[in-house]
């Protein structure tokens, strides 16, 4: 462990509040005391980055990385802190295997507005999904008094490491080792359950859990839009409902097994398709893809499809270099638009496989001009023992999507 005098990281943390505090990520009192006081580079003793096609690792005790180490600490990052190698054996450029980000440090100011919108009273009891690096427990019992925290993480290690630093804090949290799915019913029922893992649905055990009146915070997510927070609450006895926020935060997957780095539906793509299936063309601009609102509804329409990625292909016809876009199914339909149109004005598009993912995305684009171009924020989520469904602007409205979004 990297021996940082206090004078060292106070002054950082400080401003890193004085940032967080200007942007209006945090204001309450009782969040900027725990912000100010959490040294957090004692729960970040090695970051690793992507840099250059190949990963670095940043400790305050590697030669000549310690000033970078520490500024990381006290950036508004999100820092990796553990990776396990991709399933699909893929490599980088400088020939290393790609990895996969399993536990990181959550960037500050999004745990500082989860935190803000979490609505914490003084005598709530809270349970953290994923307990990663500790930060974010050392932050709750800052706030509430350890006896009022517990945490769980699917990695034994982590939950080990992160034990010891808060110990070396004073805090003795309750945190167990488990699959977060399962929540955690021995330290329970608690007033706020915050995952900061995503999750596809609402895990019942979450809802079991939670005290009347309740809130859960979460990620809710498929794998084609990804910062969809859900703030909900538990007005009926087995039942949370609730809104997705207008500010967005992005979690790595809650993940069934240990060993494997990969969250549920996230399969290989490889980036070729097979243009001698059916060709069409499309008037709709691939980057209307990229609109939050749009997004999330095509999310909610197109399950079991991943990696809407651009790249450059041989264009099928004139062989030219051509860029596009390309969406992937779990069941080996792909769908690939060349993002410039032709002279006439119309888009190619090549499809294959059991579904035509392109005719589904045209049919979403129609239904959200119908529906009004609806932003994420005016979706919601009821949750209870037999269903789960995402409905617009209403709970009793017409147009409901099922869970799990994948
Ligand atoms: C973004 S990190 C959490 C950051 C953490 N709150 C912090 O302050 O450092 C996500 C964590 O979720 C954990 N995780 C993934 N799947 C899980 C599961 N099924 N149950 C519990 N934890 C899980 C990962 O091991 C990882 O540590």
């Amino acid at each position: 462990m990297t021996d940082v005098p206090d004078s060292e990281w106070r002054s950082r943390a400080e401003a890193l509040v004085s940032t967080l505090v200007e942007r209006g990520d945090l204001v309450s009192q009782h969040w900027r005391a725990a912000f100010t006081a959490t040294p957090r580079h004692l729960f970040v003793p090695r970051v690793l980055r992507l840099v250059d096609g190949g990963y670095r690792t940043l400790t305050g005790d590697g030669p000549g990385s310690r000033e970078e180490w520490l500024s990381a600490v006290y950036s508004d990052d999100s820092l990796v802190t553990q990776h396990k190698p991709h399933a699909g054996g893929y490599r980088l450029p400088s020939g290393e295997p790609l990895h996969v980000p399993t536990s990181s440090s959550t960037m500050p100011s999004l745990m500082a507005r989860m935190l803000e919108t979490l609505d914490v009273r003084d005598e709530h009891r809270v349970l953290e999904i994923g307990t990663g690096t500790g930060y974010n427990a050392a932050l709750l019992c800052h706030r509430l008094g350890d006896h009022a925290v517990a945490s769980v993480d699917i990695d034994p290690d982590l939950v080990d490491t992160a034990r010891d630093r808060l110990a070396s804090l004073g805090y003795r949290p309750a945190l167990v080792t488990g699959d977060g799915a399962d929540g955690v019913a021995e330290h329970g029922p608690y007033d706020r359950i915050i995952a900061t893992a995503a999750v596809p649905e609402i895990p019942t055990a979450w809802i079991k859990q939670l005290a009347p009146g309740g809130k859960i915070l979460a990620n809710v997510r498929g794998n084609l839009a990804g910062g969809t927070l859900c703030l909900l609450t538990k007005e009926d006895d087995d039942e949370v409902m609730g809104r997705f926020l207008p500010m967005g935060g992005h979690f790595m997957w809650l993940r069934s097994d240990v060993d494997n780095p990969h969250g549920p539906d996230e399969h290989p793509v490889e980036p070729v398709i097979d243009r001698e299936g059916s060709r069409t063309t499309t008037r709709l601009d691939p980057v209307d893809l990229d609109d939050d609102g749009f997004r999330f509804l095509l999310q909610l329409a197109l399950r079991r499809v991943r990696a809407i990625g651009r790249g450059r292909q041989p264009d099928p016809v004139d062989g030219g270099d051509r860029e596009f876009v390309l969406l992937a199914g779990s069941d080996r339909s792909r769908a690939e638009v060349l993002i410039e149109p032709e002279p006439d004005g119309l888009r190619r598009v090549a499809q294959t496989g059991p579904r035509r993912l392109w005719d589904t995305v045209e049919a979403t684009a129609l239904l959200w001009h119908d529906l009004g171009r609806p932003t994420p924020d005016e979706f919601g989520l009821v949750a209870n023992n037999d269903t789960q469904f995402v409905w617009l602007r209403h709970r009793d409205a017409w147009h409901r999507w099922p869970l799990p979004l994948v």
